[in-house]
C-alpha cells in the first residue's frame, strides 16, 4: 500500500474517533443537564404505568381475598357477581377504564363497606385493590401494590388507552364561545379525561387543568344556566360534565364550569 493511502486511511480513522467522541461528551452533557433540570412535564406526568406491567404481589392479593372475604363477600359474593356485578369483567372496565388507581381506591374507601365506609385500614384497602385486579386478570408482578403507586398507575383495556366511554364524567378546557342566544360552545378543547369529582376543582385539579393545552375538539354545553356567572364568551375554562357523543354535536351535561383565564389567546 502506497504510503499516502496509509496516511489517508490513519487521518481518516483519526477524524472517525474525534467524531465519536465528541458524540459521546455531547450526549454525556445531554444526561448530565437533563437530569439537572428535569423536564416540567415528567413531574406532572401521574400516570407512568398501566395494569398490565405487573404493580402488585400475589402475597398481597391473597391478603386482600381473606380481607374481601370478612368485609365485602357478604353483599358483593364468595365470586364478585353480587351487588350488580361491579367488580370485574365489563362492567368493572367501562366504569373504570382510562382512570387510575387512585380513583378506584378512594371510590372503596369512601364508600365501602356500604353499611361502614371508612372502617379499614389504607393496608387492607390497597390490598383489597391488588384482589380485585388478580380477579380482573391482570398479571402480578414482584412488588407490593403502594399508596404512592395508585395515582401513577392507569387502568387500561388490554388493547391500550381508548377515548373515554360515552356518559362518563369528564373535564376538559377549552374556549367559551357563544354561538346563538342559548347555544354555547367550547371550541379549541383538550381531549376529555375522566374524573371523579363533579364539582368544584381541588387545586391538584386545577393545577392540571392550568397545564393543559388547547386540543382539536368542540362540544355543546348543556345546562350552562346553571353557571350564569361563569357565561362570558372568550373566557378559557374548564368545564366538567357527562359526555355525551354523537356525530358532529358532541356535548357536555355540565355539572360544573370554572373560569381559568378572562380571555382563551392569553390561555393558549
Ligand atoms: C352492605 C353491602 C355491601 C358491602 C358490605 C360492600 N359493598 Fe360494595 N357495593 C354495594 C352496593 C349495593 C353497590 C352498588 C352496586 C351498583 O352500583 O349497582 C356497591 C358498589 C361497589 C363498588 C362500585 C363502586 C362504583 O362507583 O363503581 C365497588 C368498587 C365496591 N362496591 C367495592 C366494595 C368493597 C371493596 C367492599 C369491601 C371493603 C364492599 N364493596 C362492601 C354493597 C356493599
Amino acid at each position: 500500500m502506497p504510503l499516502g493511502t496509509i496516511l489517508i486511511t490513519i487521518a481518516m480513522m483519526l477524524r472517525r474517533l474525534l467524531f465519536q467522541l465528541r458524540q459521546l461528551t455531547l450526549g454525556l452533557s445531554f444526561l448530565l443537564l437533563a437530569g439537572l433540570f428535569p423536564r416540567p412535564a415528567e413531574a406532572a406526568d401521574r400516570t407512568a404505568q398501566t395494569v398490565w406491567d405487573g404493580v402488585f404481589a400475589p402475597a398481597q392479593a391473597e391478603r386482600g381475598q381473606s380481607a374481601y372475604a370478612w368485609s365485602c363477600s357478604r353483599c358483593h359474593g364468595e365470586d364478585l357477581t353480587g351487588s350488580g356485578n361491579v367488580l370485574r369483567g365489563a362492567k368493572f372496565m367501562d366504569h373504570w377504564r382510562e382512570d387510575n388507581l387512585k380513583s378506584f381506591f378512594t371510590a372503596i374507601k369512601t364508600t365501602m363497606p356500604r353499611n361502614a365506609p371508612r372502617s379499614l385500614g389504607d393496608g387492607e384497602y390497597i390490598d383489597i385493590v391488588a384482589y380485585l385486579l388478580q380477579a380482573n386478570a391482570f398479571p402480578p408482578g414482584a412488588e407490593e401494590l403502594t399508596m404512592d403507586a395508585l395515582e401513577q398507575t392507569r387502568i387500561v383495556g388490554k388493547e391500550g388507552p381508548k377515548p373515554v366511554p360515552d356518559f362518563a364524567l369528564i373535564a376538559v378546557v377549552g374556549c367559551l364561545t357563544q354561538a346563538s342566544a342559548d347555544t354555547w360552545m367550547l371550541r379549541n378543547t383538550s381531549d376529555p379525561v375522566r374524573t371523579r369529582n363533579p364539582r368544584e376543582s381541588t387545586e391538584t385539579e386545577l393545577a392540571d387543568a392550568a397545564a393543559k393545552r388547547a386540543g382539536p375538539n368542540t362540544f355543546r354545553l348543556l345546562d350552562i344556566r346553571n353557571f350564569p356567572s361563569h357565561a362570558h364568551a372568550g373566557r378559557w375554562v374548564e368545564a366538567k360534565g357527562l359526555l355525551i357523543r354523537a356525530p358532529g354535536d358532541d356535548r357536555i351535561n355540565l355539572t360544573w364550569l370554572q373560569t381559568l383565564a378572562e380571555s382563551c389567546k392569553q390561555a393558549q
